[in-house]
């Protein structure tokens, strides 16, 4: 199915981001967020984002207008109904989305396929929620106007059209392979800083220093959401039972303490 309108539900980190990408590849976006401020919040951060690329000569500004024009924001789940493509990127919560997928199947018309931008949790069990054969998972990285990776998810209900849609929408294919390998690490790094068998500094500064990583564990933990990276973690012991995914008692203790990373302005580091 060639997709015209992509729809994407939540306009947090990644919903934001996705839009813009969507935007930007020249799909006819609806965002959807519950509340209003939150929907006009997002349309100013993605005309500031796009402007940013403008002054640095990255975008020019008739482009700029044009994505703009592409992505409306609503705040009732009925106006999706028109939208071939559905990504959600809420919560990462599996009651949470289940109850999305149940709602999605009914709005949306029969052919759309609904995707999840979940990092881990078991895409079939959205899938039976809602059109097993369309469901499926569609995986971007963070920040998603800047990562090139993009991972489609197949579960075992998902129809080979429909991984088609979703590969033509993506262009890319693998599987949940970066987060099985990425959190368990960044959890570890969280178990040796709690062990204090170093600081924050010297843990970010040894891994971009020994391996030419971009970010330290902790500083991309703090982009990334450490409620989510919570969830991601919970979600892969809860799947595999691999002790290296029981996760760190310290990034608990900081997601009860409201300390989430970037977004609350506290978490392993402090942002002003
Ligand atoms: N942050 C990352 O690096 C990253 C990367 C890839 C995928 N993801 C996945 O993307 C999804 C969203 O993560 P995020 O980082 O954008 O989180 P976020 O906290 O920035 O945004 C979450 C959004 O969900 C909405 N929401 C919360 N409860 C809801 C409900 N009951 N119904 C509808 N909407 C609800 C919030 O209002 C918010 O807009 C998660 O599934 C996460 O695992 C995150």
């Amino acid at each position: 199915m060639t997709v015209k309108r992509v729809g994407i539900v939540g306009s947090g980190i990644m919903g934001s981001g996705i839009a813009e990408v969507a935007g930007k590849a020249g799909f006819e976006v609806s965002l959807r967020s519950r509340q209003q401020n939150t929907a006009d919040r997002m349309m100013a951060g993605l005309e500031k984002s796009l402007g940013r690329q403008v002054d640095k000569g990255r975008l020019d500004a008739g482009e700029r207008d044009t994505v703009l024009g592409r992505v409306r924001a609503v705040t009732d789940l009925g106006e999706l109904a028109e939208c071939d493509l559905v990504i959600e990127s809420i919560v990462e919560d599996l009651g949470v989305k289940k109850h999305l997928f149940n709602e999605l199947d009914r709005v949306c018309h029969d052919a759309a396929v609904l995707a999840t931008n979940t990092s881990t949790l078991p895409v079939v069990e959205m899938a039976m929620e809602s059109r097993p054969d369309r469901v499926c998972g569609i995986h971007f990285f963070n920040p998603a106007p800047m990562m090139p990776l993009v991972e489609v998810v197949r579960c075992i209900t998902t129809s080979d059209e429909t991984v088609e849609t979703a590969r033509a929408f993506a262009e890319s294919w693998a599987g949940f392979i970066v987060n099985a390998l990425l959190f368990p690490y960044l959890n570890n790094a969280v178990k040796l800083l709690d062990a204090g068998v170093a600081s924050r500094e010297d843990l970010d500064a040894a891994m971009k220093g020994g391996c030419n990583f971009p970010m330290g564990p902790l500083e991309l933990l703090d982009l990334v959401g450490l409620d989510t990276s919570l969830a991601i973690i919970e979600a892969l012991y809860a799947e595999f039972h691999d002790p290296n995914y029981a996760p760190a008692p310290l990034l608990r203790r900081m997601v009860s303490a409201e300390r989430l990373g970037r977004k609350t302005g506290h978490g392993f580091y402090d942002y002003g």
